[in-house]
């Protein structure tokens, strides 16, 4: 307007922009500083108590942090943050935002976990700018958000759950958490199909990105690092779903080693790195002579064209007629490797299964596989070696080049180093193969 319709001024309007949401967040205040002279805070971990939980964090929630968990509906991330809530409320200032369920459901869940919750606070809002408000007046030092398909932010016009909504609720969520130091969960659903609507536009967002790996037919859980800017990716946990909620597993070996007293043919032991712990995994085959002349090929839990490959190997170095067999391949426990150590009782299993002979018992096979049928050396032997002994297994296969990096003196049990598959196999199997 030209003129003020009041005191009939002329040209006495200024232009000002509207507030929105975004503005109720100030800018971080930020100079540029000596790396070195930056003060490292001791206290910035928020151990959550629940000690696997920490351990893939890095030790804790850091201040300011916001992490991920996603995983398939039903997998237990709700119950899971719950007891993280639970248990971290009993020294700060929690909310869990329940946008999905009622604080009535909630507590009725909270029954059945026989914790203490008297310290937590729930709301069942879902707009966001609102969260940052009670942020406000009751300073909360750790946020819950179950989940970020349900939360909307009223400034934008899309439709909760898509996926514009989903990523301008995490950058609000982000920038809040980082301007005020406050950590935050955020709970991100993965569809069936993999592709999920959410978690995964999220993953550069956030600083820690943990999925819970789909397991559906057993009642263990495994969280898996699959980003940590403070801490290394890679790590898995184990969790047991019982009647009263999520409880960690830390012997892994009843889950993941179901044949170690009674071999049968067909399964092996390695140990496979997961992120910086050494895990004893058993890999089983099924090798049958295809029935309809389309061969089946399967692999759980182990990458299929790697699979595909060490087969190929078999047949064209050991001489081994796989063509016309059908193979399934499967990691015991439901873990997904991704780790090459574990080729070579990939190759073993495959054999021992085809011949229908036991490997010995009592012994773990490392060694990544190369195309030549080579043993090609592995990273973190010494970790590796160091678990397999504290299994209680009695000999270890590894590849020859190993060999020098270990003290043979720290170790009780018997290490064999060798050049190819071909020749563990012989040993192993007891003659030529
Ligand atoms: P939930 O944590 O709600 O999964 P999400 O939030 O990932 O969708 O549900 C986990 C499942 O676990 C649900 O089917 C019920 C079951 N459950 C138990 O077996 N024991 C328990 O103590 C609780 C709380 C749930
Ligand atoms: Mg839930």
């Amino acid at each position: 307007m030209g003129k003020c319709p009041v005191c009939n001024s002329w040209e006495s309007f200024s232009e000002e922009k509207a507030q929105t949401n975004n503005d109720l967040l100030p800018n971080n205040e930020s100079f540029p500083q000596l790396l070195g002279k930056i003060a490292n805070e001791n206290n910035l971990r928020i151990p959550t108590g629940i000690g696997e939980f920490d351990r893939i964090l890095g030790g804790g929630l850091i201040k300011g942090e916001v992490v991920l968990v996603g995983g398939e509906p039903g997998v237990g991330k709700s119950t899971l943050l719950l007891q993280v809530a639970g248990l971290i409320s009993k020294k700060n200032k929690v909310l869990y935002v329940s946008a999905e369920e009622s604080p009535q459901q909630v507590n009725f869940r909270a029954k059945r976990l026989n914790s203490d919750f008297n310290n937590l606070y729930i709301i069942d809002d879902d707009n966001i700018v609102n969260i940052y408000r009670y942020f406000e007046e009751y300073k909360f030092n750790t946020i819950i958000i179950d989940s970020i398909q349900v939360v909307y932010n009223p400034e934008i016009d899309n439709a909760r759950g898509s996926i514009n909504q989903i990523r301008k609720c995490a950058e609000f969520l982000t920038r809040f958490a980082k301007t005020k130091g406050v950590s935050i969960i955020i709970v991100g659903h993965v569809t069936k199909e993999g592709s999920l609507a959410g978690p995964k536009v999220l993953e550069h967002i956030v600083d820690c990105v943990l999925y819970f790996e789909p397991e559906p037919s057993s009642r263990y859980r495994i969280l898996r690092a699959a980003k940590n800017r403070f801490g290394s990716t890679g790590e898995i946990a184990v969790f047991e779903m019982t009647s009263s909620g999520l409880r960690e597993v830390k012997v892994l070996s009843d889950i993941f080693l179901p044949h170690k007293d009674n071999p049968v043919s067909g399964s092996c032991v390695s140990c496979a790195m997961e992120g910086l712990r050494p895990i004893l995994i058993e890999l089983q085959a099924l090798v049958s002579k295809a029935t309809f002349g389309m061969v089946r090929r399967r692999s759980v839990g182990f990458d299929f064209n790697r699979f595909s490959l060490l087969a190929a190997t078999i047949e064209k170095r050991m001489k081994i007629p796989l063509a016309a067999q059908d193979i399934f391949l499967n990691v015991a426990g439901g873990v997904r490797i991704t780790d090459p150590a574990v080729d070579l009782a990939v190759v073993c299993a495959i054999v021992s299964s085809f011949k229908e002979k036991k490997l010995e018992k009592g012994v773990v096979f490392i060694g990544e596989v190369g195309l030549a049928g080579e043993l090609r050396p592995v990273s973190n032997i010494a970790f590796r070696l160091k678990e397999a002994q504290r299994g209680g297994f009695i000999k270890c296969y590894i590849p020859k080049g190993n060999v020098k990096e270990v003290d043979k003196g720290t170790y009780s049990f018997d290490i064999v180093g060798l050049e190819s598959a071909k020749e563990v196999l012989n040993l192993t199997l007891g003659g030529r193969i």
